[in-house]
């Protein structure tokens, strides 16, 4: 078996490689004055199954372009088979014409991935479980909520100390199924869900209610919200000003997949939450951390799936 690594993040690969006991295998990426990329591969790959970590987070483009030539290069060199790890999957928001006239863009990009040959992937908490039903090769489809359930247990074991009951909240109804899971992770820990309103065009986000059991009072619980990824910023804010002025007493976030685009750290930062759990999917660099951030690493989850 032989593992190489795309640009987007190297850091994780490592990671994976060494708990499979290997090294990252070599790989020339030249970028041309044009933009262009050459990609070559530099070890001998003949009959060997390959294993590439990519993650297609921003810049999405650049980041996919790379894959699509690092499993060609792997194709044309010999390798046997090609398994694309790619934590974060990009473009999987546009998974269906939201108004008329729009593209499928998730559906081009696995068209594309199949069509450079890649024999399997392994990604992580898409946004939806229709997702996979677009690929015709296999995938693994995996999760971070077992990362999540064993933070939210130790917190939430500590808040019975001082009378706090835990809740688990999905800032928006697309996010039910994902806390479903997690409360039956956590022995059928209450949930509710946060009905949000995002417009389409400028993006502007609206709390429009929360859906909770009749019998379940927000007050004074700890909340532990759950997304699959952290973009804007604008989702978890909205959330956690929300919550509070509910009366929760403590918040806590965890996402999958921290994108943090634009000034989504300046939003971040202020937040009135105890801290954002994320994990390692996306490369975060320093720049972009910040101290209420805790990253956790889908690295075993990776190997124990391979
Ligand atoms: C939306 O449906 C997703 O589950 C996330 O809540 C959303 O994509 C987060 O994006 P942002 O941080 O830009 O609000």
């Amino acid at each position: 078996m032989k593992i190489f690594s795309g640009t987007s993040n190297e850091p994780l690969a490592k990671k994976i490689a060494e708990g499979l006991r290997l090294t990252l295998s070599p790989l020339e990426i030249h970028v041309f004055p044009d933009g262009e990329k050459r990609i070559r591969v530099l070890d001998e790959v003949v009959e060997e199954n390959c294993i590439v970590i990519q993650s297609t987070s921003p810049n999405v483009n650049e980041n996919y372009i790379e894959l699509f030539f690092i499993v060609d290069a792997l194709k044309r060199s010999g390798a046997k088979s090609v398994i694309a790890v790619i934590p974060y999957l990009g473009y999987q928001r546009q998974d269906h014409v939201f108004r008329e006239g729009e593209a499928v863009s998730i559906e081009v990009m696995i068209k594309t991935l199949q069509a450079s040959g890649v024999d399997k992937i392994i990604t992580f908490d898409l946004h939806s479980i229709k997702i996979p039903e677009f690929f015709a090769i296999p995938i693994a489809h995996l999760s971070a909520l077992p990362l999540f359930a064993e933070k939210i247990r130790v917190i939430s074991e500590e808040g019975a100390l001082s009378g706090a009951s835990p809740i688990l909240i999905s800032p928006d109804m697309g996010g039910i199924r994902r806390i479903k899971l997690l409360s039956e992770l956590l022995g059928d820990m209450p949930y509710a869900s946060i009905e949000k309103d995002r417009n389409l065009k400028t993006g502007e986000i609206k709390i429009k209610n929360i859906h909770v059991a009749p019998n379940i009072n927000l007050k004074g619980r700890f909340a532990f919200i759950v997304d699959d990824m952290i973009a804007s910023g604008g989702t978890i804010d909205k959330a956690v000003n929300f919550l509070k002025k509910k009366g929760l007493a403590k918040v806590w976030i965890f996402a999958t997949h921290a994108i943090f685009a634009e000034n989504a750290k300046l939003i971040l930062k202020k937040i009135k939450a105890e801290k954002i759990y994320v994990t390692n999917s996306v490369f975060i660099p320093k720049e972009k951390q910040f101290p209420k951030l805790q990253i956790l690493s889908i690295a075993r989850i990776v190997i124990e799936n391979l």
